[in-house]
Parts: C-alpha cells; sequence; structure tokens
C-alpha cells in the first residue's frame, strides 16, 4: 500500500517537474472607478499629514472612530504607516486598515510594492476573502495609478508559493482586490505591465526553487521552452553532442561526470529589429563543487540555486514578451550539472572553449566561468549583439565583500554602469560596482590560455569572463547570495526571490533609451 503509494507520487513527480505551471497566482486585481458589493477588510490610502482624515460615504460614527485611532496611535499618512482599526464603527467591513503613502506623487514604485507585499502579509494572517482599496485621497491622477499599480505588484510578488512538492499544500492567497481608483484604465494598464514582471519573476523563482535532481539541464531547458514558445520567443536548445561539436568544451567539461550533460538555452525576444542585447546566465543546476568538492555541508546545501542567473534572464525575456515590449533581447543560458563521477573533470585538466582558446581548471569548484565563458562566446558569435550583461552566483569572495545588499557590477563602459544602477534604484535590486584592474597576470596559467581561478577571487572571475566577451561592451554581474532567502522579506515569500528579473527587465529599458 505504501508502495504503492510511493509509486504514484514518483510517477506524478516526473510529470509535473517538465509541466509548465501557468498559473503562478490565485488572487484577483480589479479596478474600477465605484465600488459594488461587500468586502471584510476596507483600506484607506492616506496622504501625509492628514490631520482629520474625510472620507466620501462614511457616517459621522466612523469618522469619528477612525480618527480617534489615528490621534491615539499618531498616525498622520507618512509613507509606510499602518494602522489597523477592527470593528470600525458604523461599517460592515471587520477592519479599516489606514496606509500612510507620504507625498504620493513621490513615493517610489519600490516603496509602493513594499507597502502591497506588507497589505498582503497582513489580509493572509485574516480570513478576509474580499479586499476594498479606496485610493480616492490620492487624488493626482498619475500619482494614483503609479500607486495603486505597483502596490497590486508588490501584492502578486508577495503572493507566489513554491508547493508543487507538497501532498497537501497550505492554501494558497486567493483573495479578491477592488481597487477603488481615479481612472479605470489607466491602473490596469500599468498594472498589466507589472504583471508581465511578476510573471518573469514567478518563472525564475520556479526554476531557481528545483532541486538539483529535478531541474537539470535538460529539465530547465524544457520547461523554459514550455513556458517561453506559447510567447512568441524562439527557443533554441542545444543538446550536449552540439555543445561538444560547436567545440564548446569549457561548458561541456562542467558536466562531464554527470548523468545530465551540458546543454545551451537561447530565447530570443524579437520586439524589434535593432540589433540585439544579450543577456548570459549561469544555468550551473546543482554545484557539488566537483572533485574540489563543498564538504561544509553548510556550503553544498542549497547549491540548486546556481542555476538563478539562467533564470533571471529566462525570466526577463518573459516578461518582456509579456509586455510586448520594443525590444530586440536574446537571453542565453549555459547549463550544467557540476558532479563527480569517474568521467569527471579533474583539478588542473586543459579544457577547449568555443573560441579556440585554452583553459586550465584550477579548481572545479570556479565551474560558472567556465560555462558563462562559452555562453558569452556564443551570444557574442552568434547574434553580433550591441552589449552583453552576464549575470551569475559566481563567487563567495562577493557575498564577503557585499553581502546580500547589493550584487557587484564589473565594467568598463560608463553608459552600462550608469543604467544598471539606475535600474537597480528602480527596483531595488541594488548595484555596486567593482574594479577590473589593476589586476596584472591575475588569470594566467603556467601550462594554458588561462586558469580559471585567482585572487581577489570576484575579482579573478571577472577578468576571466571578460576575455569571452571580446571588444563587445560587457557588464558582469555577480549574484552570488541574492537567489535565495530563508525566510520571507517584503515582496519576496521564502525560497528563491527572482533576483535579477525586476533588475533587467527595467535595465534594458533604460539602455536601449540610452
Ligand atoms: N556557486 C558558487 C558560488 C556561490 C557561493 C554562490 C555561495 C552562492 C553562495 C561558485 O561556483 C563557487 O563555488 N565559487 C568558488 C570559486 C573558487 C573555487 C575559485 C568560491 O567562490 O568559493
Ligand atoms: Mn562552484
Ligand atoms: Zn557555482
Amino acid at each position: 500500500m505504501k508502495l504503492m503509494r510511493l509509486f504514484a507520487a514518483a510517477v506524478a513527480l516526473t510529470a509535473m517537474s517538465f509541466a509548465a505551471s501557468a498559473e503562478y497566482l490565485q488572487t484577483k486585481m480589479n479596478f474600477n472607478e465605484r465600488l459594488s458589493g461587500t468586502a471584510e477588510t476596507l483600506v484607506v490610502l492616506v496622504p501625509g499629514d492628514t490631520e482629520e482624515l474625510v472620507v466620501q460615504g462614511w457616517s459621522r460614527d466612523t469618522t469619528q472612530h477612525v480618527n480617534r485611532a489615528m490621534q491615539v496611535s499618531e498616525f498622520t499618512g507618512a509613507a509606510k504607516q499602518e494602522l489597523v482599526v477592527i470593528a470600525p464603527a458604523g461599517l460592515s467591513e471587520q477592519r479599516v486598515i489606514l496606509m500612510g503613502v507620504g507625498v504620493p506623487s513621490e513615493l517610489t514604485r519600490v516603496v509602493a510594492e513594499e507597502m502591497g507585499a506588507a497589505l498582503a502579509n497582513h489580509v493572509n494572517g485574516t480570513k478576509a476573502e474580499t479586499i476594498h482599496i479606496d485610493s480616492r485621497l490620492v487624488a493626482d491622477a498619475k500619482a494614483n495609478a503609479g500607486v495603486v499599480a505597483a502596490m497590486a505588484h508588490g501584492i502578486d510578488l508577495r503572493n507566489y508559493r513554491f508547493d508543487r512538492f507538497k501532498s497537501e499544500p497550505a492554501e494558497r492567497p486567493a483573495q479578491t482586490f477592488e481597487w477603488l481608483v481615479a481612472s479605470d484604465s489607466d491602473a490596469a494598464n500599468l498594472y498589466a505591465d507589472l504583471r508581465g514582471i511578476a510573471e518573469g519573476v514567478f518563472l525564475a523563482r520556479e526554476l531557481t526553487n528545483l532541486p538539483g535532481s529535478t531541474g537539470y539541464p535538460a529539465a530547465f531547458a524544457e520547461m523554459a521552452r514550455a513556458e517561453l514558445e506559447p510567447l512568441g520567443i524562439e527557443v533554441t536548445i542545444l543538446g550536449p553532442e552540439q555543445v561538444r561539436e560547436l567545440g564548446m568544451g569549457s561548458l561541456y567539461g562542467v558536466s562531464q561526470g554527470s548523468q545530465h550533460k551540458a546543454h545551451l538555452l537561447v530565447a530570443h525576444w524579437r520586439g524589434s529589429d535593432e540589433q540585439p542585447i544579450a543577456l548570459v546566465g549561469k544555468g550551473n543546476t546543482f554545484d557539488t563543487g566537483g572533485y574540489n568538492l563543498k564538504t561544509a555541508s553548510a556550503s553544498i546545501l542549497r547549491m540548486q540555486t546556481d542555476k538563478a542567473g539562467a533564470a533571471a534572464v529566462v525570466g526577463t525575456v518573459k516578461a518582456l514578451a509579456i509586455q510586448n515590449a520594443p525590444l530586440n533581447v536574446v537571453a542565453v543560458a549555459p547549463l550544467s550539472h557540476n558532479l563527480i563521477s569517474a568521467e569527471a573533470q579533474l583539478p588542473g585538466d586543459v579544457v577547449t572553449a568555443g573560441d579556440g582558446s585554452t583553459i586550465e581548471v584550477g579548481n572545479t569548484d570556479a565551474e560558472g566561468r567556465l560555462i558563462l565563458a562559452d555562453g558569452i562566446w556564443y551570444a557574442r558569435e552568434h547574434f553580433n549583439p550591441r552589449v552583453i550583461a552576464d549575470i551569475a552566483t559566481l563567487t563567495g569572495a562577493k557575498v564577503g565583500a557585499l553581502g546580500t545588499a547589493y550584487s557587484a557590477i564589473f565594467s568598463e563602459h560608463d553608459s552600462i554602469i550608469n543604467t544598471l544602477r539606475d535600474a537597480g534604484e528602480n527596483t531595488n535590486e541594488l548595484v555596486w560596482q567593482l574594479p577590473l584592474g589593476p589586476y596584472p597576470g591575475i588569470v594566467n596559467s603556467r601550462i594554458a590560455d588561462r586558469i580559471n581561478t585567482g585572487s581577489p577571487g570576484a575579482q579573478a572571475g571577472a577578468i576571466f569572463l571578460q576575455h569571452f566577451a571580446g571588444d563587445t561592451p560587457w557588464v558582469h554581474i555577480d549574484m552570488a547570495g541574492n537567489a535565495f532567502i530563508q525566510s520571507p522579506q517584503g515582496i519576496h515569500p521564502e525560497g528563491a526571490t527572482g533576483y535579477g528579473v525586476r533588475l533587467l527587465t527595467e535595465w534594458v529599458k533604460l539602455y536601449s533609451a540610452e
């Protein structure tokens, strides 16, 4: 009996691991210029310095009750301030939540998203099924739509759940949010754009969350294909033989010890005929370290998230396609499985990369740069991009230097650095520039053209990769440490963050507009 159940579960699991779960959310967002029906919770957006709150339609009793609560708790409507009034006099709703928006035209997208996430968190702790949000006091039409759409987006981002492996998953948030807004079409249009980003983030989180033996290279590629092709994205998957025939020995070698061999995924969103922007993401679907084994249990755990860079570039083209963005962006994801066996790569081996240069494998655990070398080369050789950005969970050294509040960026091009910095601030996926030099001889090898190790560690990775971009303007983004969180935080539920999707979606727009 138990065996049968186990067997059924295994069958279901295999099927599931390939299924594109298109529905990541169960919540609903509606934008209206008037509200009907009832709700358990009423949210009122309150501008800063509100001494007396007057809401159209409230009785004297309600107004008095809420204003007294505001005085007692010193609620004035400052941005991010919150006040919950239980059982408000004269209203049928069980709760009124006042949320401060400060000066609405100055409220950033990031803060509004965080307010939405805080609201989602609150609502998920109650039994409310319908939530009315009255935004009429945000009188400025442009600010009204912007604040509302970003808050709704924050709710969405917070409400993603990775529950495909739970036989009895906790109920997902499934509330209906009815927004009372200045213009229903303005709010709905802005929200639709952000929903595209959310869908990209969900896909990136899903791919990143997949365990190492489920989200192996071919499975990752097929899952991406299933979600991207229906959106008009051109997807090409190169299998191990093609990787080898095209000369990408650096990518091939990392997985040669695994039953799951190297793949290269290409996802091309051709929303314009301009020269493409290439995004290259590290897709190491599990990092044991190889023969330079990650011996500390703490360091090997969570190395399924070593594919987060690939997930980020896949999620970004998904977002751009849903937005129907007038941009030409190609995502390239070298996919590997860094495992040990009798066939595995050895420390000290020499591999030949796609560009014909040779690499000494000084450390099998520095596999990210090995697969990216060929990913970057492939993007350059096959797409002649105007710019290449690579993104990778590349080095522990980056985590040591910057922690997780920033990713590290390396480039010799100020226009890339500046637009990335702006994109980081607009999305709260912050970046900090580290230098590419002077570190003479940092990746020189005794026996090959270069070696995949060097010190300082984050810089050695970047300088190693720089060679493969050739003369194409290029930036390296080291997002080690940013892929995963243990407990929910702001717009993120626990688990994979989908880091990079919001940053890159914003960046390709800013860079194209340069
Ligand atoms: N995937 C790791 C980097 C990493 C570490 C990501 C911690 C997320 C959290 C990468 O492949 C790696 O193992 N890097 C080594 C390189 C070293 C052997 C030159 C490192 O940073 O220790
Ligand atoms: Mn490694
Ligand atoms: Zn790695």
